[in-house]
């Protein structure tokens, strides 16, 4: 029997919560399939670990999970703590030394789900988004000077490198090959940004003729926003920069029914590091400690973490029960419309996982 260690990291608000129910679901399923074990290993880093030691995460911490299978990361954010700090100290501090690059968002209007868009059913919005996960407007790469006085300065400058384009254009093209449409839409703002974003088009000109069975479109990302509301179907794979699909993904998730709903995975495609697999969501101040978070984005990640395992009857298995959850209206929580609590849908998913025979 296979056995998988994953490094848990809930982190901080409702991410202690989804997490507990994301690790409940994956021991259900565990127990049903039989094929495989997860080894499971929980890091109380984030904000309450700042507090006590003025770090989000320990020194050593890259090199206490670095032989982990996957990472399972809940969300960070405190209202006390600052948010570039919580970001750049845990989130940030594992997805760029671990090199994931490639952040990986699927939507779709799951079962039993609404849209907000009038109209627009599950066969009208079916995307993976592939944001670019290293570099672009993340890079880190900035200052600022003269603090306080008038001539003050702050800089963030976006870093595009030739590797680390070619590279995301390469894994877009392949997952797009993958999918039955075979349609990848680039996103750009190269109108404007004249450098890097030029070379970001022209990249994805380049790989493009080793993929001359994918069809491919550019779209300035602010039309893009028109298009994901107004021609959601005319979408299938998207790629775009680190900042861009950051935005268009919450988009994303919204129009697809709630942020509480979308999954993502964050790839180091070449896997010499493990790849970590959180919801899109953050800690959710609003709603911490209420029992109410919706924990279908967590479960979602999961299904992309058994994938990248290579255990796909289980993905698939998880998937099912999902989308049986979501069918059913007395399970849905207070962001979809219902009353549900996060323990009543986790037990929900478990039951379905419990019966599953397909
Ligand atoms: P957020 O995603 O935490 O919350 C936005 C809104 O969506 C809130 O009204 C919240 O209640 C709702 N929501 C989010 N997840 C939900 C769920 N699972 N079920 C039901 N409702 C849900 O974003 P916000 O408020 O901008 O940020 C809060 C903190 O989280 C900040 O400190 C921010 O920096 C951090 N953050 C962390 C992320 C991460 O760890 N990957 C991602 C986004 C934000
Ligand atoms: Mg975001």
């Amino acid at each position: 029997m296979k056995t998988y260690s994953i490094a848990a990291i809930p982190g901080d608000g409702i991410g202690k919560e989804v997490i507990a129910a994301g690790l409940k679901v994956l021991d259900a399923l565990a127990a049903r399939d039989g094929g495989f074990k997860l080894d499971v290993r929980s890091y109380d880093w984030g904000s309450d670990y700042y507090r006590k030691t003025g770090r989000m995460m320990p020194e050593d911490g890259l090199s206490q999970i670095r032989n982990a299978d996957a990472i399972f990361f809940g969300a960070v954010g405190a209202p006390d703590v600052p948010d570039h700090i919580t970001l750049w100290g845990l989130r940030l501090a594992i997805c760029q030394p671990f090199d994931q690059y490639a952040n990986v968002r699927p939507t779709r209007i799951l079962p039993g789900i609404a849209s907000p868009l009038a109209g627009v059913t599950a066969k009208d919005l079916d995307w993976v988004i592939v944001r670019e996960n290293s570099e672009g407007e993340y890079a880190g790469v900035g200052g600022r000077a003269h603090r306080g006085l008038p001539e003050e300065v702050a800089t963030d400058v976006a870093v595009f490198t030739r590797a680390g384009v070619e590279r995301i254009m390469r894994f877009a093209f392949k997952l797009a090959q993958s999918r039955p449409r075979k349609l990848l839409t680039i996103v750009t703002k190269s109108n404007a940004q004249r450098h890097g974003m030029v070379m970001w088009d022209e990249i994805a000109a380049e790989v493009a003729k080793d993929f001359p069975d994918v069809t491919t479109d550019k779209m300035l990302v602010d039309a893009m926003t028109v298009r994901m509301t107004l021609k959601p179907g005319s979408l299938d794979t998207i790629v775009a920069t680190n900042l861009h699909a950051d935005i268009l993904s919450d988009l994303a998730s919204a129009l697809s029914g709630s942020i509480g709903v979308a999954p993502t995975a964050n790839i180091n495609p070449e896997r010499r590091f493990p790849s970590m697999f959180e919801p899109i969501h953050g800690s959710a101040f609003d709603i911490t400690g209420k029992g109410i978070a919706n924990p279908i984005g967590t479960f979602w990640s999961a299904v992309m973490m058994l994938e990248h395992l290579g255990e796909k009857p289980a993905a698939q298995r998880l998937m099912r029960a999902i989308e049986r959850a979501t069918a059913n209206p007395d399970l849905h929580t207070p962001d979809l419309g219902g009353r549900a609590t996060t323990d009543a849908v986790t037990d929900g998913v478990c039951a379905v996982i419990r019966a599953d025979n397909a």
